[in-house]
C-alpha cells in the first residue's frame, strides 16, 4: 500500500483546527436538541391531543427525511423561509438540533414511561403538583436510565456532522477534503480525518461511561 504522510504533514494543523468547528456545532446542537427534545417528549405524553399530534408529526417528518436534505433546505431555503441568508454554521446548528430533537424526544418519552408508576402514585399521594412531580421526581430518574441512549445520539451527531461539508462549513471533513484537492492526494488526509473522528467518539464514550458510573453510585 502506498501511504505517505510527508506531503500532507504541513497541512495537519489545518485539518486539526476543524475539531473546534465540529465540536462547536455538535455541542450547541446537542444541547438545543436536548432541550427541545424534552419539550417534545412532554408533548407526547400530555393529555392534550393537539400537542400530541404536533410532536408526532414533527418526529415523523424529521426522522422520515435525510438529515443532509434538512441541512440543505435550511441553508439554501433560509432567504425564502425567513427572508435572509444564514451562515453555514447557523444552518448546521439549526438543522442538527431540530433533527436530534426528534430522536431525543423518543428516547426521553421511553425513559419517562419506564419510570415505575409507583413513583407517580407516591408523589400524587403526597400532593406533589404535576409539574414539580415531572421536574423533581420523574425526569431525574428517567435521565439516569436513558443516559446510554443519549450518549449514542451524541455520537451519531458527531459523525453525522461531517455532512456540513456540503454547505462549506470548515469542519474536519471539509478541511481534509480541501487538503486532498490541494495535494492531489485524498487518501492520507481522509485517513487522518477518520482518526480524529474516531478519537472524538472514543473520548465521548469514555466520558459517557464516567458519568454513568457516577450516577450509579448515587443508587
Ligand atoms: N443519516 C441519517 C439520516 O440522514 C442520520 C440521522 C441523524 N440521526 C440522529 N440520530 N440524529 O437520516
Amino acid at each position: 500500500m502506498d501511504l505517505d504522510f510527508t506531503a500532507i504533514l504541513p497541512s495537519l494543523p489545518y485539518i486539526l483546527k476543524g475539531i473546534g468547528v465540529t465540536l462547536k456545532i455538535v455541542l450547541v446542537a446537542g444541547l438545543l436538541g436536548f432541550a427541545f427534545g424534552i419539550i417534545l417528549a412532554i408533548f407526547k405524553i400530555s393529555k392534550y391531543k393537539a400537542l400530541h399530534w404536533f410532536a408526532d408529526v414533527y418526529t415523523s417528518i424529521f426522522r422520515g427525511t435525510p438529515l443532509i436534505l434538512q441541512l440543505m433546505i435550511i441553508y439554501y431555503g433560509a432567504p425564502q423561509i425567513i427572508g435572509f441568508e444564514i451562515s453555514s454554521y447557523t444552518a448546521a446548528v439549526v438543522s442538527f438540533s431540530l433533527n436530534s430533537a426528534a430522536y431525543i424526544s423518543e428516547i426521553i418519552r421511553a425513559g419517562i414511561l419506564a419510570v415505575d408508576k409507583g413513583q407517580k402514585e407516591a408523589a400524587m399521594a403526597l400532593g406533589v403538583p404535576g409539574n414539580r412531580m415531572m421536574r423533581d421526581i420523574i425526569l431525574p430518574q428517567a435521565l439516569k436510565n436513558i443516559l446510554p441512549a443519549l450518549m449514542n445520539e451524541f455520537i451519531t451527531l458527531t459523525k453525522e456532522s461531517a455532512i456540513v461539508t456540503v454547505i462549506a462549513a470548515n469542519d474536519i471533513m471539509r478541511r481534509a477534503y480541501i487538503v486532498g484537492g490541494d495535494q492531489y492526494r485524498f487518501f492520507e488526509p481522509l485517513i487522518f480525518a477518520g482518526l480524529i473522528y474516531y478519537f472524538m467518539v472514543i473520548s465521548l464514550t469514555f466520558i459517557g461511561k464516567l458519568v454513568e458510573r457516577r450516577m450509579r453510585q448515587s443508587d
